[in-house]
């Protein structure tokens, strides 16, 4: 996003924000999540998933209704214990803490809620030091917290987690050209990444479900064995961002077009996706069971490491040596495991469970040709290569 596209600079907002921010954002007032509890086993729901749940296992299409209504239209019952629900309440999700020196007059504030609000506020310091023009991106990579009703399946949803966001700033008559471009890039984008294509999917947004900031909303959704799941959120966010931080700091946030003479204020698009969600569904998605092994097709370049060293046998003291040589020597450039334990078949195993795409073993050949066998993940195949030619190897792969 940043390094392949011209017009996008990076940032890295703060993460301890003044509550004027979320004030102005909207999210003290709007960022809620609707919550039920069972009167009889006393479990906590989102009511928004149990609706879900429900119409997907009812194959209905119904969800214009409020969730309050759809929930009493279908006697949606609890998922535990089949009790009674209460009515709908509804939950803010913003995290607070509290600044001060002197116990007692501390202020409160708030933790980043979503990552986008820090680019906000630096909008107009990127945009004149940077001499940016519209239309023009800012990213950044960067730490949200949310009071979660329900965390779970595993890092799907945390109170604590990481987004990638990119917010683009346009003229308002180029928002649907933005937005479709956007779009297509970032599936394109995520559709690289995985091996299994056909479990990736656009969700549009019902209007009951639009977060306050948003006119038009697509997930990008994969689909996980606990259903289809949302990945990123593209959003149309129009000029409500800079209009409300324009209103709330008293800065003009507007932009003038030196060739048109126009003053306008920039409309938003936002692709927000998040970084351990996607370390989920790569897992979730290279996780392959074979006939003698179980191996973690992760694309290559993302694997944890890029290879592995094995002396062949670990009583041989000169094949370790000359293992601990290699190993030493090319781990400046490469990120390597080393292992000298057990049956080297075990250990190959072992490589394929976490993805090492390559494992390079030291026997004794290595000592007398200097050459050494690289056992390829997927193929399992090996190739005897000169030990001068290994970084060639793995730069290649
Ligand atoms: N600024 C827009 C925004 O925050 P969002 O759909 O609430 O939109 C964007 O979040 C992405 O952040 C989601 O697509 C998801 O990948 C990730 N995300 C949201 N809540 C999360 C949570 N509780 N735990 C882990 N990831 C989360």
């Amino acid at each position: 996003m940043t390094q392949e596209h011209d017009a996008v600079v990076p940032i890295e907002g703060s993460i301890i924000t003044h509550p004027r921010v979320w004030e102005a954002s909207g999210h003290i007032q709007n960022f809620t999540d609707p919550l039920v509890d069972c009167l009889s086993c006393k479990r906590r729901f989102r009511a928004d998933h149990l609706v879900e749940a429900f119409l997907e296992e009812n194959e209905s299409t119904n969800r214009n209704e409020q969730i309050n209504e759809l929930l009493h239209t279908h006697n949606i019952k609890c998922p535990e214990c089949g009790g009674k629900l209460t009515d709908v309440r509804t939950f803010n999700l913003m995290v607070e803490t509290s600044l001060g020196v002197v116990d007692g007059e501390k202020r409160t504030a708030y933790l980043k809620g979503e990552a986008c609000q820090t680019i906000y506020l630096d909008y107009e310091n990127v945009r004149q030091s940077m001499s940016m023009k519209i239309p023009f991106g800012i990213a950044q990579i960067g730490k949200a917290f949310r009071n979660e009703i329900t965390p779970g399946h595993f890092l799907f949803r945390q109170r604590e987690f990481e987004q990638w966001d990119l917010q683009w700033f346009t003229h308002p008559d180029e928002m649907e050209k933005w937005y479709e471009y956007w779009k297509e890039e970032r599936m394109a984008w995520y559709k690289n990444l995985v091996n299994h294509k056909d479990k990736l999917r656009f969700r549009k947004h019902d209007q009951n479900e639009l977060a306050h900031y948003a006119k038009v909303a697509y997930d990008i959704e994969y689909e996980t064995p606990f259903g289809w799941k949302e990945w990123e959120g593209i959003h149309w966010r129009q000029d409500w961002d800079l209009s409300r931080h324009s209103q709330f700091s008293g800065k003009d946030l507007s932009y003038f077009d030196d060739r048109t003479k126009e003053r306008y204020i920039p409309w938003i698009v936002e692709t927000s996706g998040g970084v351990d969600r996607t370390f989920l569904f790569l897992l979730l998605d290279a996780y392959t069971e074979e006939k003698d092994r179980t191996v973690l097709k992760i694309r290559k370049d993302l694997a944890p490491f890029n290879a592995t060293i094995l002396p062949l046998v670990e009583s041989d003291p000169e094949l370790v040596a000359k293992a601990q040589e290699i190993y030493q020597e090319n781990r400046k450039q490469f990120i390597l495991s080393y292992d000298q334990k057990g049956s080297i078949g075990k250990r190959y195993k072992k490589q394929d469970e976490v993805g090492t795409p390559s494992c390079i073993t030291i026997d004794q050949q290595t000592l007398r040709d200097s050459t050494v066998t690289i056992r390829d993940r997927d193929t399992m195949e090996q190739e005897r290569v000169k030990i001068s030619h290994i970084h060639e190897v793995l730069q290649g792969v």
